[in-house]
């Protein structure tokens, strides 16, 4: 499907120039401008194919968006393992680099996402079935830290780096088991940090997952905690943790909700992290009425969760995961029951601006400016 070449991936070019010319007034501010303007930062995802938001970077349109918008950016598939590693001898680097290669030449900063996705579910087949011989915690070490290396190594100019992902099971708060587990023993997650250390001295290392507000996320949100402080207590080298912030609209955030995150934010600044928002989308799945109605919910929902979340000093970034409503991954995980297609980001299917975008540009207007701290 529609791979692009490097020559016109890097090459935005005149189609680029006239969107942002016809879209946009001449002294509208970027939303990276906008958090720049306070010590934050703004992107968003962008993936190199097949479908989905996968399928963004192949859009001309998307590529002029992501210029016009965005200060980072971050690949959505492109440097897990499974996207990176066919087997266990090679690497396959050449889409992570299309988009590496097009931060680079815009200038924008890249996020890395991610370095071990501590699920078997979305661990590559032959990692879940790997043979790891007669002495399978040092086969198992050698793998986690070649592959950290290797793409640590290939990607210098990455300053953030989703070093764990996801390795909380919701359910039971409890670690995943992965065949890396099974092998070495949850030190997998250690070593990862203490790897990526190494490997890439000037960024930052962060621990990112989904955990959100409410009695549903109790035990994620606790098993959360317990990692980290487990992190702290052996040293593990932490930085920072990701809130993916994959909300819903009309489930904004009331006082109840409130508390119950800015309690689970509070532990983690108070352990001395720092908190990034690294997949924002609001899923108007359940949300009723017409797209333009919709549209107000999910924005209504967007602004009390940015607000709190900014009212964090402590919270760096802000990256949206997806900006157009053409791609995104809950296009191919949510239907709603009218039929309607989702949505969830930024901007609509035509890269019209939407109320979302206009929540974020206030929120970032008005969060507190990270100099002060
Ligand atoms: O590449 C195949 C393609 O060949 C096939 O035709 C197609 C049919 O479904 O699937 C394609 O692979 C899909 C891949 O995205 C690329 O589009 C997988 O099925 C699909 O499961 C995969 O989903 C991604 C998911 O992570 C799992 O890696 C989503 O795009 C991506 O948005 C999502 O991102 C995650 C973050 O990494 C972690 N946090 C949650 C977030 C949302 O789930």
């Amino acid at each position: 499907m529609g791979r692009i070449s490097r020559r016109d991936a890097l090459c935005v070019g005149a189609g680029a120039a006239l969107f942002a010319s016809a879209a946009y007034g001449a002294d509208d501010e970027s939303l990276h401008k906008l958090a720049a303007a306070k010590g934050l930062s703004f992107g968003s995802a962008v993936g190199a194919g097949p479908g989905g938001l996968a399928g963004s970077f192949s859009d001309a349109r998307y590529r002029a968006l992501l210029l016009r918008e965005c200060g980072v950016l971050v690949c959505e598939n492109e440097m897990k393992w499974y996207a990176l590693r066919p087997n266990a001898q090679t690497f396959d680097f050449a889409r992570a680099d299309l988009i590496a290669d097009f931060a680079k030449a815009n200038g924008l900063a890249l996020r890395g996402h991610n370095l071990l996705w501590h699920s078997a579910k979305w661990s590559p087949a032959w990692l879940n079935a790997f043979d790891f011989g007669s002495s399978p915690a040092s086969t198992a070490e050698a793998l986690v830290k070649t592959h950290i290396e290797r793409v640590c190594a290939r990607y210098p100019q990455i300053r953030s780096w989703d070093v764990v992902n996801e390795a909380v099971d919701p359910e039971t708060g409890a670690l995943r088991e992965t065949s890396v587990s099974k092998a070495m023993g949850e030190g997998v997650l250690d070593l990862a940090f203490h790897v990526a250390r190494e490997a890439a001295p000037n960024a930052e290392l962060v621990y990112n997952d989904y955990m959100s507000w409410g009695a549903w996320s109790d035990k994620h949100r606790a098993g959360v905690l317990r990692l980290l402080e487990g992190f702290k207590k052996r040293g593990a080298p932490v930085d920072a943790v990701g809130l993916q912030s994959h909300i819903s609209a009309p489930e904004y955030i009331g006082a109840a909700e409130e508390k119950d995150w800015r309690t689970f934010l509070d532990d983690i600044v108070g352990m001395g992290l720092a908190l990034l928002v690294t997949e924002f989308d609001v899923n108007d799945v359940r949300a009723a009425g017409s797209a333009a109605e919709r549209d107000v919910r999910v924005a209504t929902s967007a602004r009390r969760y940015l607000d709190l979340v900014l009212s964090y000093p402590q919270t760096k970034s802000v990256l949206a995961w997806g900006l157009c409503d053409r791609y995104s991954w809950l296009l191919a995980n949510d239907k709603r029951s009218d039929g309607a297609p989702l949505r969830p980001t930024p901007y609509d299917a035509d890269y019209r601006r939407k109320p979302l975008r206009e929540a974020i540009a206030a929120a970032l207007r008005s969060a507190p400016s990270r100099s002060a701290t």
